[in-house]
């Protein structure tokens, strides 16, 4: 666990527009700055960063946050590592039992990488290497990737041990299974080529490995998930790219590991594989780090064909531009190379069409019903480009193609897009809330409210569960608001509209403020209870609140004529 205020310290420490812009084009308005939401997609601006609380708040998709909270959704890092991302670039010290968990999984890794490539290189391991001479990979040209061999004779499980690795740490690592029944384990990967898995820190997450025989099955063989491997959250290969994309802006995406090795080892290292799941959106947002460009160079039969359809419209709403090559049928990048020679495959590479021929090509537009749908499709698709000028031109196009009014497409895409900012901000908040949200605004101001408003002020439960949250968590401020579970997220969205939208005020204003508040609940009660008591008849008791109920009017007229500038009254 890290530490609690270490924590703080780090929330408070972090710039968020600083660093919300790494990933978002944020706009100044007012004190605030505007941008289109990174977590959802939408034509106008409605994702909001809010510095002087370091927060952020979108009002379409409703997420929002702290600086934590956004690495955790934006990198699709967990809370530790988010935080240790944060620290690190404010050079704040944590070290954590967790953290130290998960270097002990990355060593273990480490380690048997090198078992394996030790074996390659050695007499255990020579159908290996005649195995991937087969297959014409040159192991100089691919060093980065430290490819392996584990014998069919195993040997893992003696090598670590020498090494203190203890067993139980193969288990977790998931390079070694203990049958359920007995003592008795056994090494996962046997007669493979191993490929390492890195994470973007250049850690080895998990392995690989490519029978050396097409009679075992399965041919390919992954490492079990763990908690520092999971599929469909990174890419092969993109470790060892990443300054190569970023460079050129581009990323060719293979299905396959001596695809994706073959055209790396031909000068063309730009490349990456999302590794037999079909693409994820994480894995397109992740892309979308590297490159504005993606060429998908799937396989040319069928299955790959499915698989590229299925990852444009994931690419498009990650805001990449989408190229696909058209291999032919029955051949993948790493037989084109290995018949044809890689300058065949550049010029596939250049010839490849954007995504909207493509889909034209690929998809059956024999009837009227399946022209219609591929329409539908592909305006679905356009209706998720956030560049303008990109946008516009594909309607045009989508027009021209279909021969169907612009105006059409862009009625239908309308009728899709949901009117969210708008919406929201104009809910009716009740005076209890817009309090609320004062008080969160000012936090500073927190003891002046402390002394005045009880719990039971407030009539919504969950606003007053917030308030004791505040009584008693000296250090909950807004920037916590996202975490809490005590308050729904509708309550939690109307909070940070105000929030957001309301003007800082000075400490006398904000104890008017809420001073004529109590003043409000306190004539509502008292207007109960004269209620009740002309109920029983008891005419005494009604005088005596009326009178009492006259003080209060008073006093609030009076609120009223200091020129409150922020009127939280008016319940009554
Ligand atoms: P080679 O036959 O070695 O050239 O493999 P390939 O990459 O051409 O194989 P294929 O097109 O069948 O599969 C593409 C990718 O999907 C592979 O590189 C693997 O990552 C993955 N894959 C293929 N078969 C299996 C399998 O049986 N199990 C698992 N887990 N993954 C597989
Ligand atoms: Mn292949």
């Amino acid at each position: 666990m890290i530490e609690k205020n270490k924590i703080e310290e780090i929330k408070h420490q972090t710039d968020i527009v600083a660093l919300i812009s790494q990933y978002v084009q944020l706009k100044k308005v007012g004190k605030n700055y505007r941008a289109l939401c990174p977590f959802h997609t939408e034509k106008d601006p409605s994702f909001y960063v809010i510095p002087d609380k370091g927060i952020y708040h979108c009002f379409g998709c409703k997420k929002g946050g702290n600086a934590i909270t956004f690495l955790m959704e934006y990198e699709k890092l967990d809370f530790p590592s988010a935080v240790r991302r944060l620290a690190k670039d404010l050079g704040i010290e944590i070290d954590t039992s967790h953290g130290l968990k998960h270097r002990e999984f990355y060593d273990v890794n480490d380690k048997a990488a090198q078992f394996f490539t030790l074996c390659l290189n050695r007499e255990i391991g020579k159908r290996g290497r005649s195995y991937l001479a087969e297959r014409s990979l040159d192991l100089t040209r691919c060093k980065d990737f430290r490819l392996g061999y584990a014998p069919a004779s195993g040997g893992l499980v003696t090598y670590m041990r020498q090494k203190g690795i203890k067993q139980e740490s193969l288990i977790k690592v998931g390079l070694v299974a203990q049958h359920s029944t007995g003592r008795s384990i056994r090494e996962i990967f046997r007669d493979r080529i191993m490929f390492p898995i890195f994470n973007l820190s250049g850690r080895i997450i998990g392995f690989g490995g490519r029978s050396l025989d097409d009679n075992v099955q399965p041919k390919y063989l992954n490492s079990p998930e763990t908690p520092i491997f999971k599929k469909g959250e990174g890419l092969y290969g993109l470790y060892q790219a990443r300054d190569f994309a970023r460079q050129k802006q581009e990323i060719l995406l293979v299905e396959g590991y001596f695809d994706l090795l073959n055209l790396y080892q031909h000068g063309l290292n730009y490349v990456c594989a999302p590794l037999g799941t079909s693409l994820t959106e994480k894995q397109a947002i992740l892309l979308s780090r590297f490159a504005k460009k993606v060429y998908v160079l799937f396989d040319g039969d069928l299955s790959g064909i499915k698989a590229a359809l299925r990852a444009i419209g994931l690419l498009i709403s990650a805001q990449i531009d989408v190229y696909i090559a058209s291999l032919p049928d029955g051949s993948d990048p790493d037989t084109v190379i290995k018949d044809q020679g890689v300058d065949a495959l550049r010029g596939i590479v250049e010839s490849a069409d954007d995504f909207f021929h493509f889909y034209r090509k690929h998809v059956n537009t024999d009837t009227v019903e399946q022209e219609v749908a591929v329409i539908k499709d592909l305006i679905e698709i356009v209706s998720n480009i956030h560049d303008e000028i990109r946008f516009d031109r594909y309607v045009k196009y989508a027009a021209h193609v279909f021969d169907i009014g612009a105006d059409v497409i862009l009625r239908h895409m309308k009728g899709k897009v949901q009117e969210t900012p708008r919406t929201s901000l104009r809910s009716k908040k009740t005076p209890e809330e817009i309090l609320m949200a004062m008080i969160l605004n000012h936090k500073e101001y927190f003891p002046g409210a402390a002394e005045i408003l009880d719990t039971d002020d407030f009539m919504d439960p969950a606003l007053a569960r917030l308030f004791q949250t505040l009584r008693k968590d000296e250090s909950f401020d807004v920037s916590d608001l996202s975490d809490v579970d005590i308050i729904d997220e509708g309550l939690k969205e109307r909070l940070m509209a105000l929030i957001i939208m309301e003007p800082t005020v000075s400490y006398e204003e904000f104890k008017k403020a809420v001073v004529h508040y109590k003043s409000e609940v306190e004539t509502r009660r008292i207007k109960e209870k004269i209620a009740a008591a002309h109920a029983k008849g008891d005419v005494q008791a009604v005088m005596q609140y009326n009178e009492q109920l006259n003080v209060l009017k008073k006093k609030v007229l009076q609120l009223k004529t200091e020129n409150v500038t922020h009127d939280v009254g008016s319940t009554g």
